[in-house]
């Protein structure tokens, strides 16, 4: 019986070590064999040191609210931000009225009404901002079958995160000698695999910024992706505050459990004990 399920529980332990074993076997002499994953085919972005990185550092707030100009008047056309509704951005990109005003000037889908027909009407604080297509057939049709994804959560769902939505913006060029491009993709070294189906985007004085900042290139790319940054990540700067009132917090009742038990224990670390003898 015993050694029954000792084998048992063996093999389970066991097994699956066997097979990741052979598994990391198995990619090691993928790699040995100079096999290159199609993403390998691509220029690493570089850190370009963005504000908000270190440990109690906060967003780029004015970056934030460019970014959400440009990406309205030039993503905004292809990509949806449907993770993000009206509400969230009060505060951020815009006061409440602002936000409100934004939200009416888009049409929302609602319903059933009491007929039971789906109506359209004008949109509050509590919905997602609606993106440009119905459904994923549609934009796939109206960008030449490729698929412009939603970019709420872009800056988590790449590798290099909001350097890589600066570098890909940033990095088309003309492609090298010998590299075939085919028709209705854009070469950019950053993208993986160097063929994008998304043309260039922003080009010098593209956009107006409301607060009179020069809207070059390299500007808008760096706002939009703050933007985006902030997209993926809204509750950021509430997590870095609270986990610093958490550290406080923890160190203070460190500090106070140290002394206290220093106060309890100082009559035993510092009593004397002595005996004396009973037959004297
Ligand atoms: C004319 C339509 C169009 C516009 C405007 C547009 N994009 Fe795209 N975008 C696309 C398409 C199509 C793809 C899919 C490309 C592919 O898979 O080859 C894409 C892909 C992307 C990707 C994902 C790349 C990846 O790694 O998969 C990002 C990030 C992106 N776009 C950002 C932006 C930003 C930021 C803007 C605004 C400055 C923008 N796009 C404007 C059509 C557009």
């Amino acid at each position: 019986m015993f050694s029954a399920s000792l084998g048992r529980n063996l093999g389970r332990v066991a097994a699956p070590a066997v097979l990741g074993g052979a598994a990391l076997i198995a990619a090691e002499r993928d790699s040995s064999l100079g096999v290159s994953k199609c993403n390998e085919d691509h220029i690493p972005s570089i850190d370009l040191g963005w504000s908000h990185h270190g440990a109690l550092a906060s967003f780029d707030y004015k970056s934030i609210r460019r970014g959400f100009q440009v990406y309205r008047q030039v993503c905004a056309s292809c990509h949806s931000i449907d993770k993000i509704s009206f509400r969230t951005l009060v505060g951020v990109t815009h006061d409440e009225a602002g936000a409100k005003k934004l939200a009416e000037s888009y049409e929302v889908v609602d319903g059933p009404n009491d007929e039971g027909e789906m109506f359209e009407r004008p949109g509050k604080l509590s919905d997602t901002i609606p993106g440009p297509y119905q459904n994923e057939e549609q934009a796939r049709a109206s960008n030449g079958g490729a698929y412009p994804p939603d970019l709420s959560l872009m800056v988590k769902a790449r590798h290099y995160g909001i350097d890589y939505i600066f570098h890909l913006l940033t990095g088309y060029m003309e492609p090298p000698e010998g590299k075939v491009i085919l028709p209705g993709l854009h070469y950019n070294p950053y993208f993986p695999g160097g063929a994008i189906a998304m043309a260039k985007q922003l080009v010098d004085g593209q956009v107006e910024y409301e607060d009179g900042t020069p809207a070059t290139e390299t500007q808008m790319a760096k706002d939009v992706a703050a933007f985006l940054a902030w997209t993926a990540e809204p509750e950021h700067d509430e997590r870095k505050l609270s986990g610093m009132q958490w550290m406080f917090a923890i160190l203070a009742g460190l500090a106070i459990t140290g002394f206290y038990k220093r106060f309890r224990w100082s009559i035993y670390k510092t009593r004397k004990i002595s005996y004396t003898s009973k037959s004297k």
